[in-house]
């Protein structure tokens, strides 16, 4: 049976961290897979997931299933996080996913069955994983230009040349916030064009939201998925609580569905169900319930919002510090972007034989496109780095 297969490549972010976790040398530099950590280089349980892990543990009485949709009370508290009743209840239903990507697999697979093979739009460049999970979903992935590598920043003008050319049976896969892996985003007015042009064009938007509060906080990083929520009959939003609840492993997403009406979107809850059912039959529930006890509780969400807030100023002070070492130590402002980019990543445009020696010569770990996760940026080495990443830019 095996010797028809042949070896598959795998995501170059979790080869990377492989690599990494496998380097020897204890003056590594992790810049790749994008986690948070802290000023020690760990990635910790925030306080407020431990009071409501300690919470549920006190509490539970019961592991049997809660059913295909998953944690019913978990999903509306996620969606009037991203939403904030932009959107009629009404129009709305959500299943569980597990994790953002899994929310991703849903929804794909419901957009695959309603047009098979059609056109999913996906910025150039974009997070590795869009791409298979298009391709699994029975969607064929096409791209829309995204990045401007002089300018650092969003090329709009060519974004929406193609963006305003699609159709009607065409999918748009847009980054909510913070995009991954550029960290050049889209203004609120640029938003606006967005929304408008879908709403003209009646092209499909499917956001992939992973970051909400990592970027400029949670209402400014959600004004794009609300504004394009609220401005189309249909859309679907993949939620993603691994990072802004720092809870990567235990696999908490949302897929939320948005149609014209009631009717329509009951249609496409049996979709999403049918999809998980046939899957992988549940999502699992203790990240989800994790989810719902802070947001439901007035004291606890606070004592999120404070941590999630300190994760953020951290992760924009990073930036600032390395813009302004590079700048000190090349006498050129090449790499300000880093400061204007936000969210967790920036695209820094060294070629992949810079990236290479980086990690040969210096132990700095960062995605072979040059992607780099802010926050793994070393507090007290950011001299150091700096002089090695301006070395590299040659
Ligand atoms: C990343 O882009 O590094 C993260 O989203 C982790 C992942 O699943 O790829």
């Amino acid at each position: 049976m095996f010797e028809s297969l042949q070896k598959a490549t795998l995501d170059k972010i979790f080869v990377l961290m492989a690599e990494y976790a496998a380097d020897p040398r204890t003056d590594k530099i992790d810049l790749g897979v994008g986690v948070y950590k802290d000023p020690r280089n760990n990635t910790p349980i925030m306080s407020a997931v431990k009071k409501a892990e300690q919470r549920i543990l006190d509490a539970a009485g019961t592991k049997t299933y809660k059913g295909v949709v998953g944690n019913k009370e978990f999903s509306s508290a996620v969606v009037d996080l991203a939403l904030a009743g932009t959107v009629d209840a009404a129009r709305i239903r959500c299943v569980n996913g597990a994790g953002g990507t899994g929310a991703l697999m849903i929804l794909m697979h419901v957009l695959g069955r309603a047009r098979p093979g059609g056109r999913i739009y996906i910025s150039d460049p974009s997070w590795p994983n869009h791409l298979p999970l298009a391709e699994n979903a029975n969607l064929t992935p096409a791209t829309y230009p995204y990045f401007d590598p002089q300018t650092r920043a969003v090329d709009f003008d060519a974004m929406m040349r193609v963006i305003d050319g699609l159709g009607s049976d065409d999918i748009v896969l847009l980054h909510g916030c913070c995009h991954n892996p550029t960290g050049a985003n889209l203004t609120p007015a640029q938003w606006d064009s967005v929304a408008e042009s879908l709403q003209r064009t009646g092209a499909f938007p499917l956001i992939d939201l992973a970051y909400l509060g990592f970027g400029e906080g949670i209402d400014e990083d959600a004004y794009g998925t609300r504004k394009v929520a609220a401005s189309v009959p249909e859309s679907m939003i993949a939620f993603s609580a691994s990072k802004n609840f720092g809870l990567y492993r235990e696999r908490a997403g949302v897929a939320i569905a948005i149609a014209a009406d009631a009717a329509s979107a009951d249609v496409v809850s049996s979709q999403m169900q049918n999809v998980i059912r046939g899957t992988i039959s549940q999502t699992p529930d203790h990240g989800a319930e994790i989810v719902r006890v802070i947001l439901e509780d007035e004291a606890l969400r606070a004592e999120w919002a404070a941590e999630l807030t300190e994760m953020r100023e951290r992760m924009k002070r990073l930036r600032v510090k390395l813009a302004e070492a590079i700048r000190r130590k090349s006498n050129a402002k090449d790499f300000d972007f880093i400061a204007e980019h936000s969210g967790m990543f920036s695209l820094l445009g060294l070629p992949p034989d810079a990236v290479q020696k980086l990690k040969a010569d210096d132990a700095v770990y960062m995605i072979n496109d040059s992607r780099i996760n802010v926050a793994g940026i070393p507090e007290d080495r950011v001299e150091q780095l700096a002089e090695y990443l301006v070395r590299a830019a040659g």
